[in-house]
Parts: structure tokens; C-alpha cells; sequence
């Protein structure tokens, strides 16, 4: 397979970035509306990068009127592994599909943390979702905690594992995977490109390793955590960084746009 040169990286098989904008429980419908306007207008007219929005599940249906018939795509922030039933307060797969979402974050660090989400509902998740065409991005990382007592590497290949467990190789290669080490989020520390290079880079050769490495080399691994417009630039130029899942900084036009025109 020939080499190809790309914004400075070698790689021996084109992955399009993705830049995925996680509002959280950020904006009522009108809000979301008038961001989803604005960052639509503002795309550049030729775009090199997937663009996701995630805006809170009330305002879906607006936003996926707003950029319909452009590059855009609407994206979930979690998803229930059931299809219907009683299960008061979730949204299952086809409803996401349905409201408009190409994808879906599944197994947030804030799920986690805040509403139990553990690897074993990830692998559920993730298995109600690619069936109805929804494309998971999935989100693993360590704690500070974790760092510090140099178990990320361990804490990763454990969230993959059980994440992923019992998924082939086509099924693993329609998951965007997010890195995103629970220190930086929403915290204004970044990981320097260096500390998230290692990372992707493990989470590409772990992959590899279970799944073969056309499949791994295929598949994008997005950095999150307090990615801004200053940041964006020097994250994605390491080779395992395929764009961001990017939060704080994805709630103004302004700064997500910039991010998208800089993050490949
Ligand atoms: P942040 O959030 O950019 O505000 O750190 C990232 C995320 O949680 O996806």
C-alpha cells in the first residue's frame, strides 16, 4: 500500500478526521438551533473533516432540521441497549436513529462517573447501536489517580477489552473511539500531545493485535479533553490523533469552527 503524505503524517491509509462537538446538557431547543445555524454557515466550503453535533436529546429534532442537506452529522450522548419498553427515561437506538443521529457517545467518562456506566453496559450499547446503523464513539480513559500510579495503559487495555468484548473485526471497525483521560475534561488541562500519542498509539497496536491491522489502521481515535482552538492544532498533528471530541469549546461557533478548520 503506497505511503501518502497528509498534513505532514505518513499514513499508509487515509483516516478522515472528525471533529464531534458533545454540548452536554448545554441548550434548550432555540439555543441549539441558533449554534447548529451558525456553525453550519460558517463551515468551510470544502471540507476535509467529519463534523458531529451532540446536542441534548430535546433538542435533536431541531438541530437535524437545521443542518439537514449539509456535512454535518447528529450524534447522541448515550443510548439505552433496549429497542422499547418500560424503562422510564431512556432512549433506545432506533430513537436516536429516528430523531436524525449517524452516531452515538457511548460510555462518556460523566456516565461513569455519574450514572453508572461501567464497560459491561459500554458492550451493550455498542451492540444495540451498530445494528441499527448508529456508529458508537466510544469513550475510555483514566483517572488521575489511575495515572499517577502508571495504570493507564492497564486501565485502557481493561475498558477495550470488556468494552469491545465479543465484537468482530467489521463490527470494530464502525467505532470511532475517543481517548479522553477523565483529568482533562472540563478542566483546562490538556494532555500534552506527546502524553495522548502514547495512548492512541497503544489503543491502535491493542486493536491491531485483536482485530488485524487494515481494521486498526482504519479506524479514528479522537483525543478529548479541554481541546480549544490553541490546542487543537499541535494534538492533531501527532499520527495516532484522528480529530477531537471536544466539549467546553463546542458550545460557541466561534471557537468549535476553528477547531474543525484546524483539527486534521
Ligand atoms: P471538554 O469536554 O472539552 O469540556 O474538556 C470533553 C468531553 O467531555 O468530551
Amino acid at each position: 500500500m503506497p505511503n501518502i503524505q497528509r498534513k505532514g503524517k505518513i499514513m499508509t491509509q487515509i483516516r478522515t478526521p472528525m471533529v464531534a462537538g458533545n454540548w452536554k446538557m448545554h441548550k434548550t431547543v432555540a439555543e441549539a438551533q441558533a449554534l447548529a445555524r451558525e456553525i453550519r454557515r460558517g463551515l468551510p466550503a470544502s471540507l476535509d473533516v467529519d463534523v458531529v453535533l451532540a446536542p441534548p436529546y430535546t433538542a435533536l429534532s431541531a438541530v437535524a432540521r437545521e443542518i439537514h442537506g449539509s456535512p454535518l452529522a447528529l450524534a447522541g450522548q448515550d443510548v439505552f441497549w433496549e429497542t422499547q419498553g418500560a424503562y422510564t427515561g431512556a432512549i433506545s437506538p432506533l430513537m436516536l436513529a429516528d430523531a436524525g443521529c449517524r452516531l452515538v457517545i457511548i460510555g462518556h467518562s460523566e456516565r461513569r462517573q455519574y450514572f453508572g456506566e461501567t464497560d459491561a453496559t459500554v458492550n451493550k450499547k455498542i451492540k444495540a447501536a451498530l445494528p441499527v446503523g448508529l456508529t458508537p464513539i466510544v469513550c475510555i480513559g483514566e483517572t488521575l489517580a489511575q495515572r499517577e500510579a502508571q495504570e493507564t495503559l492497564a486501565v485502557i487495555a481493561s475498558q477495550l477489552s470488556n468494552g469491545l468484548l465479543g465484537l468482530g473485526p467489521s463490527e470494530v471497525g464502525r467505532l470511532v473511539i475517543a481517548y479522553e483521560p477523565v483529568w482533562a475534561i472540563g478542566t483546562g488541562r490538556t494532555a500534552t500531545p506527546a502524553q495522548a500519542q502514547e495512548v492512541h498509539h497503544f489503543i491502535r497496536r491493542w486493536l491491531q493485535d485483536q482485530v488485524g491491522a487494515p481494521v486498526a489502521e482504519g479506524l479514528r481515535i479522537l483525543y478529548g479533553g479541554s481541546v480549544t482552538p490553541e490546542n487543537i492544532r499541535e494534538l492533531s498533528a501527532a499520527p495516532d490523533i484522528d480529530g477531537a471530541l471536544v466539549g467546553g469549546a463546542s458550545l460557541k461557533a466561534e471557537s468549535f469552527l476553528k477547531i474543525v478548520a484546524l483539527g486534521r
